[in-house]
């Protein structure tokens, strides 16, 4: 006997600055995307995903948003964002997925509840990191962390002696285009490379001071529609990212082929692989060069709703599960 379906959605995000510095308690701002993975629910006999047995073992997210579950589940799970490359595919997926279980069972969460639920699974997944994008994939539209000035505050989260103040931001109208590399790269061996280097080499905390410096002038500039300045501190956080080590050759190319058709570029998210974003008055331009070089573009559409309850039953393409460590 199978029971009703619940389905919940959630956006993706990219950083337009701050990712890894934020890790360290640092400012940052973030932008949800018009790309959703959907998640439906329902009482089972048994754990399904997609329609093959669950493992829990090998599923740290479904592992951890159901581990005060007494009964079984069938899970559907369809996404429009691509898995292990920077736009928020993890945390929208465990944003939800928290909906939706929460849902089944009767609960009305809270945003605050599903940021901790999200967050949470995250951690369980890649071991280390902030609540930036799971405030950003439960929230939607424009957030910033610590900063001090502007903003509706939503939330604030500590751990391990970091403390995250979120705020709404207003979604600027700026066109911003992501360019994908194809190369799958988690987040925790990222987050865990930033930290070596960190722990081994002195000057690499001046950088990420350096990096939340850039970002709090960015979110000025952003909020001032100041493009120019904006898209420079894009490119140079793009370069202190480069010196923590987490771009690469094909991140790189793509930044690059970008820069003359755009403000500033940078990657977006963990790095290692995944995607770079461009701010640019030109995105058909940019979507062009970017594909020319072997990328896959999208135009962004910023600020989509968050998490949300969805009528009916997932429906698309099973999504790929984000890679974990
Ligand atoms: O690559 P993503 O989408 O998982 O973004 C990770 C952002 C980091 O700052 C690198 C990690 C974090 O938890 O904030």
């Amino acid at each position: 006997m199978s029971g009703e379906w619940f389905t919940a959605s959630a956006p993706g995000k990219f950083v337009v600055l701050g990712e890894h510095s934020v890790v360290y308690g640092k400012p940052a701002v973030v932008l949800a995307t018009d790309r959703r993975i959907t998640c439906s629910v329902r009482r089972s006999r048994r754990n399904t995903l997609n329609g093959d047995y669950l493992d829990f073992s090998r599923q740290p997210h479904f592992n951890y948003l159901t581990r005060d579950m007494n009964h079984c589940l069938d899970f559907l799970t369809v996404s429009e964002i691509p898995s292990g490359s920077g736009m928020g595919s993890s945390a929208a997926l465990s944003a939800a997925l928290a909906l939706a279980i929460r849902s089944e069972r009767g609960e009305f969460p809270t945003e605050l509840f599903l940021v901790e639920e999200a967050y949470g699974a995250e951690l369980h997944a890649q071991g280390n990191g902030s609540p930036m994008d799971a405030s950003a994939c439960v929230h939607g539209g424009g957030i910033a962390i610590n900063v001090d000035d502007g903003g509706k505050e939503l939330w604030t989260i500590s751990r391990n002696n970091r403390t995250w103040k979120v705020t709404d931001i207003d979604v600027p109208k700026l066109s911003f285009v992501i360019g994908n590399t194809g190369i799958k790269a988690p987040t925790g061996p990222q987050v865990d490379k930033v930290r070596r280097y960190m722990n081994r080499n002195g000057f690499a905390a001046d950088i990420i001071d350096e990096m939340g410096d850039v970002t709090m002038e960015g979110y000025d500039a952003l909020r001032k529609g100041d493009c120019e300045r904006l898209g420079r501190l894009m490119t140079h956080d793009h370069k202190l990212l480069s010196i923590l080590g987490v771009s690469c050759k094909e991140l790189n190319t793509l930044v690059n082929a970008s820069l003359p058709y755009s403000y500033g570029a940078k990657l977006t998210g963990s790095g290692g692989g995944g995607c770079m974003v461009a701010l640019t008055d030109r995105p058909e331009k940019v979507a062009e060069i970017i594909e020319s070089r072997g990328g896959t573009p999208y135009i962004i559409r910023s600020g989509s709703e968050g998490v949300r309850m969805e009528a009916g039953v997932a429906k698309g393409t099973p999504m790929e599960i984000p890679m974990t460590r």
